[in-house]
C-alpha cells in the first residue's frame, strides 16, 4: 500500500485544500467502493491490490478524515484513518488462505456506510514437502518425519501416510501444530520396505481445500536382534540352599544395549552390556519366574524361563507353653521344624537359637524361663542346617509373648455408697492389679452368673443386682476376676459391703406391747406402748396411733425397741393401738392393732369384792343348811365343793386358758385379753358367774390346748387324771386385795380327762375347749371355779 499513484496523491491534496476552504458544516457519505485487482479469482502467488473508495458530499468541511475498515468474512483485517478518500491494501503474494468474502466500511465522524462485499478466491495450494531423520530405521526405533508447506499461510492440517508396495494407504498421523509445517514421531513395527508421504488440509470459510501429496519417501525398517537367551545353572529343579547361575546373554546387540534380571518385578542384576551373570543361592520361596529383559532404544526383548525350589525343611514353629503366661510361672518355648528330605539333611545336625527382641537366649531347641514382667517380647528362633554343600537358615514367625499380671483379689463396692436392701443397686467389682482384659463373674443368690468383661485401664465392672433382699443375700454375692483361663480367679465376697457399704435394711413388722401387760392395766396407773421390731436399720421412726385417737407420738431413735407412755390411765384410754415403723429404706410396716382395757380402780373393785363375798357367804350359808337339814333331802353322793382360798375369802379365779391349737387359734385371736372380749360388751356391770358344768360360758377363755410336754410327765403321774397346771399370777398382794386372782391354765390335751370317776363327768371334753374348769392339784377335788370379771364401761 506504500506505492500510492502520484495522481491520487493530486486529487487527495486538492480535496484537502476544499475542505480547509469550505470550514465546518453539515456531510453525509454518498457511497463507498471495494475493488479487487487484477480479478477476483486468481492463482495462488498473484498480487492482490484491494482498493476501497469512499464519497463523501460536505459543507466545506476542511480535513475531513475517514476511518477505512477491510473485513475478510466479517473479521477486521486493516484499518486506517486518511483524509484521502481512498485506501489500498495489498496481498503480495495471495495464497488459499486469503480467499474469502472482503468489505469495507468507512466511518466519518458518527455517520459509517459500508461497501458491497467482493470475494476473492485464491487458487491452488503448495504441494508439501516430506523430510525424514532416517530412511532405514529399525523396528519399533522412534524417527521424526517433517511435512511442510512453507509458501502457505497457516494454520495446515497435516496428514502422515503409510502405504505399503501393495495395499492402500493408511493415516498413521495427523497434526496441526498451527503453522505451515509439522514434525511427527514415528515408529515403524513392520521389518521390511514401505513407503511414507504426506499431505495437508486448509480450513476456508468456504470449505476445506486439500493439498496434492507430497513426494512418496520409501524407507527399510531393519529387524532388532536384541532377544535374550537365558541360562540356568545347573538346572531349573532346585532344593533350597542351592547356588544357581543365571545367564542373560543377547547376540550381536546393537551398541547401547541394556540387559536385565528380574524375578517378580524386582531387579536382581542389570549391565550395559551384551550379556549379564547371576549366582545366588536359592531359598524356599524363590520358585518362580526368572525374567531376562534386553533394552535398546525404545526397543524392549524379553525371555523368561521358570524355576522350582524344593523345601527340604520347614520354617521353624515357635510354640509357647503355657498359651497364657502369668507373671511368677514357669514357661517353655520351642523352636521345631519338620524335615521334608531326610536324605540331604539330618536332623542332628539342625542347630536352633532363640530370640528375644533379636537378641539370642538360648541355642538350643527350647528355652525355659520364669516368667517376669520383663519376659514380654518378641519370640523368634532360627533354624540352621549345615551340610557339606549347602548352609540354610530359616527364621520362625514372631511371638509376641506378654506376660499378665495376675488378678488381685477384686473390692466389691456399692456404687453411691448407699445399697437399699430390696431395691436395685449397682455393684462394682474392681481388682487393682492385673492385666487386661479381666473378666468379673458375679454370683448371686437365685439369679444366673453374670459375665463383664473389661478392658479398659481403671474400669470397673458395674453389675445390676435387682433380687437382694436381706443381709444373708449379700453375704452370699461373689465377685470373681481372672484374666487367665489357667488360673483360679479371685474371689471377692458381699461381706465387704457390709464392712464398707451403709446398708439400709427396711424395718420388720414392728410388735406393740403394753407395759403393764394388757390385762394388767388399771385405771390411774400408767400404761406404756412399746413398739419393737426385729431389724432394720437406724434410724427408726417409730409411731403410735390409737385407732380412736389417731397419731399420739412418735420418736426417731437408734435403738429397735421404743416406747410411748401414757400415764395416769383413764377408762377412756381403752381401745386399739398400734405403731408404725419406717426408716430411711422408706417402707413404713405398722404393727396389729391391740385392744387395751382399762380395768377399775382398786377401790371399785374393792367394793365389788364385798358384794361377791357376801353373794358367796349366802350361798355358802344356803348349802350349810340343806346340809343340815336331812329331813328334807336325802344326802347327795357327790357335791359341788367350792374351793375357798384358806388364806383368802374366797377364791375368786378368773382363767385365761389359751388353746394353743393351731388350727383354732386364728393369729387375731392370740394372745387377745378377756377384756377385750368385754370392751364390746355391756356397761360396767360386775361380771361375776359360776362356772357350772351345765353353764358352759366360752365367753371369757381362751383355751390353750398343747401337745403332751414330755417335761411334765412326772407331775401327770401316770395317772390318767386331768392335769391342770395353775399358774398364779404375779401380782401377789395386790391381786388379794383385788380379790380376783388371774390363772392360767394348760389344759394337757392329749390326758384323758373322762377316766377319773370321780370327776363325774363334770371335766370338758377334750374336744371342746370353748370353757375350762380348773382342777386343783387334787384330782379328786371337783371344784367351781367363779370368774368374777369387773369390767369396764
Ligand atoms: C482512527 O480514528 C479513530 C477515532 O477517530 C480511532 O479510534 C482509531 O484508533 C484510529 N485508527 C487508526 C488506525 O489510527
Ligand atoms: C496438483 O497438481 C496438478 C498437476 O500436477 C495440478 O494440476 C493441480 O492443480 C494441483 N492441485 C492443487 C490442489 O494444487
Ligand atoms: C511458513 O512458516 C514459517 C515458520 O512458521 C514462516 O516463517 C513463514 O513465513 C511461513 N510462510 C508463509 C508464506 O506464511
Ligand atoms: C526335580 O528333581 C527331583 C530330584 O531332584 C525329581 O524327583 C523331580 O522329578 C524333578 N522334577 C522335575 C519337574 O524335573
Ligand atoms: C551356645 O552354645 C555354646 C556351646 O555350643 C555355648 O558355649 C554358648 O554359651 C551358647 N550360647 C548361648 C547364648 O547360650
Ligand atoms: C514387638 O512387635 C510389635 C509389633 O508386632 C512391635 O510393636 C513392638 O515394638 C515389638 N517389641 C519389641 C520389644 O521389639
Ligand atoms: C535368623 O535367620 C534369618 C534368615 O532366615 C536371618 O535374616 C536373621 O538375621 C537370623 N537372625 C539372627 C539373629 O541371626
Ligand atoms: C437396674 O435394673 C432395674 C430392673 O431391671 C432397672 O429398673 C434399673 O433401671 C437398673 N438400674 C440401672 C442403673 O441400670
Ligand atoms: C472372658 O470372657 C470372654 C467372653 O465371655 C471369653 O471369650 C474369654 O475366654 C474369657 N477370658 C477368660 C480368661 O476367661
Ligand atoms: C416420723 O413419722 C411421722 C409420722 O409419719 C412424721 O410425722 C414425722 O415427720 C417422721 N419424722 C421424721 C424425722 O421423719
Ligand atoms: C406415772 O408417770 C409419772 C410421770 O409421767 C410419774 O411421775 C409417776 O410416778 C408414775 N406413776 C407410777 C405409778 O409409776
Ligand atoms: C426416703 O424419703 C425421704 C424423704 O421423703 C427422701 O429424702 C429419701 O431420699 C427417700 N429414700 C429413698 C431410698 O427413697
Amino acid at each position: 500500500m506504500g506505492s500510492r499513484p502520484p495522481g491520487l496523491l493530486f486529487l487527495t491534496s486538492l480535496l484537502h485544500i476544499w475542505h480547509c476552504a469550505g470550514g465546518q458544516g453539515s456531510y453525509t457519505i454518498d457511497t463507498v467502493l471495494l475493488t479487487i485487482e487484477p480479478r477476483n479469482t486468481v492463482q495462488s502467488g498473484t498480487a492482490v491490490r484491494l482498493r476501497c473508495q469512499v464519497s463523501v458530499s460536505h459543507s466545506n468541511i476542511p480535513n475531513l478524515i475517514h476511518s477505512f475498515q477491510l473485513t475478510r468474512d466479517d473479521v477486521p483485517i486493516y484499518t486506517k484513518n486518511a483524509t484521502e478518500d481512498t485506501v489500498e491494501y495489498a496481498i503480495n503474494p495471495a495464497r488459499a488462505a486469503d480467499s474469502g468474502n472482503y468489505e469495507c466500511r468507512v466511518s466519518v465522524k458518527n455517520k459509517a456506510k459500508a461497501s458491497n462485499s467482493q470475494k476473492l478466491d485464491v487458487k491452488g495450494l503448495q504441494t508439501p514437502t516430506l523430510h525424514l531423520t532416517t530412511l532405514t530405521p529399525y523396528e519399533n526405533e522412534e524417527f521424526k518425519a517433517t511435512c511442510s508447506a512453507p509458501e502457505e499461510k497457516g494454520p495446515l492440517i497435516f496428514q502422515f501416510y503409510l502405504r505399503f508396495r501393495t495395499g492402500s494407504p493408511k493415516v498413521i498421523k495427523q497434526l496441526s501444530q498451527g503453522g505451515n509445517s509439522s514434525t511427527a514421531t514415528l515408529r515403524l513395527s513392520h521389518i521390511g520396505n514401505c513407503i511414507l508421504y504426506c499431505d495437508y488440509e486448509i480450513r476456508l470459510v468456504s470449505g476445506n481445500q486439500k493439498s496434492n501429496s507430497s513426494k512418496e519417501a520409501e524407507l527399510i525398517v531393519k529387524a532388532l536382534h536384541i532377544t535374550p537367551v537365558i541360562n540356568i545353572l545347573p538346572s531349573n529343579n532346585l532344593s533350597e540352599g542351592d547356588i544357581i547361575e543365571v545367564v542373560c546373554r543377547v547376540v550381536t546387540p546393537p551398541s547401547n544395549t541394556e540387559v536385565f534380571l528380574t524375578k517378580d518385578k524386582v531387579i536382581l542384576k542389570q549391565v550395559r552390556a551384551a550379556a549379564l551373570s547371576h549366582k545366588f543361592t536359592v531359598r524356599e520361596d524363590d520358585s518362580g519366574e526368572l525374567v531376562c529383559k534386553a533394552e535398546w532404544g525404545s526397543v524392549q526383548k524379553e525371555t523368561s524361563q521358570r524355576i522350582t525350589v524344593r523345601s527340604l525343611f520347614s520354617k521353624p514353629q515357635l510354640t509357647v507353653e503355657p498359651t497364657d503366661v502369668v507373671e511368677g510361672d514357669h514357661f517353655k518355648l520351642t523352636c521345631s521344624v519338620t524335615i521334608h528330605d531326610s536324605n540331604e539333611i539330618e536332623k542332628k545336625t539342625m542347630q536352633y537359637s532363640i530370640f528375644k527382641d533379636n537378641t539370642e537366649v538360648a541355642n538350643t531347641t527350647t528355652y525355659f524361663t520364669v516368667a517376669q514382667l520383663s519376659a514380654s517380647g518378641n519370640y523368634t528362633c532360627n533354624a540352621t542346617s549345615h551340610s557339606l554343600t549347602r548352609t540354610i537358615v530359616k527364621e520362625s514367625q514372631k511371638y509376641v509373648v506378654k506376660v499378665k499380671v495376675p488378678v488381685s483379689e477384686p473390692v466389691l463396692s456399692v456404687v453411691g455408697g448407699t445399697l437399699f436392701l430390696g431395691k436395685p443397686f449397682l455393684l462394682s467389682c474392681y481388682s487393682q492389679r492385673g492385666t487386661l482384659p479381666i473378666n468379673y463373674t458375679l454370683y448371686q443368690p437365685r439369679i444366673p452368673n453374670d459375665v463383664k468383661v473389661v478392658s479398659k485401664p481403671g474400669e470397673k465392672a458395674i453389675f445390676n443386682l435387682t433380687s437382694i433382699t436381706q443381709i444373708s443375700d449379700i453375704k452370699n454375692i461373689l465377685c470373681h476376676a481372672t484374666n487367665s483361663r489357667l488360673k483360679p480367679p479371685m474371689a471377692g465376697t458381699g461381706e465387704q459391703l457390709l464392712k464398707w457399704s451403709n446398708i439400709i435394711e427396711p424395718v420388720s413388722k414392728p410388735h406393740l406391747t403394753t407395759e403393764p401387760r394388757m390385762e394388767d392395766i388399771s385405771e390411774g396407773y400408767n400404761m406404756t406402748l412399746v413398739c419393737s421390731v426385729q431389724s432394720g436399720s437406724f434410724p427408726i421412726n417409730f409411731t403410735w396411733y390409737s385407732t380412736r385417737k389417731g397419731f399420739l407420738d412418735y420418736k426417731i431413735s437408734w435403738k429397735l425397741k421404743e416406747s410411748h407412755s401414757i400415764s395416769n390411765v383413764k377408762g377412756d384410754h381403752a381401745g386399739g393401738y398400734y405403731c408404725q415403723c419406717t426408716n430411711p429404706a422408706n417402707k413404713t410396716k405398722r404393727s396389729a392393732i391391740i385392744i387395751i382395757g382399762v380395768k377399775m380402780a382398786g377401790w371399785k373393785k374393792g367394793l365389788i369384792a364385798v358384794f361377791c363375798l357376801l353373794f358367796l357367804m349366802a350361798i355358802v350359808l344356803f348349802l350349810f343348811y340343806k346340809k343340815r337339814l336331812p329331813k328334807l333331802k336325802t344326802r347327795r353322793t357327790g357335791t359341788l365343793s367350792v374351793k375357798a382360798a384358806s388364806t383368802k375369802v374366797g377364791r375368786l379365779s378368773l382363767i385365761q386358758a389359751e388353746v394353743n391349737e393351731a388350727a383354732n387359734a386364728t393369729p387375731g385371736m392370740m394372745g387377745k385379753s378377756i377384756w377385750s372380749e368385754h370392751v364390746s360388751g355391756s356397761e360396767s356391770d360386775d361380771n361375776c358367774s359360776t362356772n357350772t358344768p351345765e353353764k358352759r360360758e366360752p365367753q371369757y377363755s381362751e383355751v390353750q390346748l398343747r401337745q403332751a410336754d414330755p417335761s411334765r410327765v412326772p407331775v401327770k403321774q401316770g395317772t390318767d387324771t386331768v392335769h391342770g397346771e395353775v399358774r398364779n399370777s404375779q401380782q401377789g398382794v395386790q391381786e388379794v386385795a383385788d380379790a380376783a386372782s388371774v390363772e392360767y391354765a394348760e389344759l394337757n390335751h392329749d390326758t384323758n380327762h373322762q377316766s377319773d370317776p370321780s370327776d363325774h363327768g363334770y371335766h370338758s371334753d377334750p374336744s371342746n375347749h370353748g370353757y375350762h374348769i380348773a382342777n386343783d392339784d387334787q384330782p379328786n377335788d371337783n371344784s367351781v371355779s367363779i370368774n368374777c370379771a369387773d369390767d369396764r364401761e
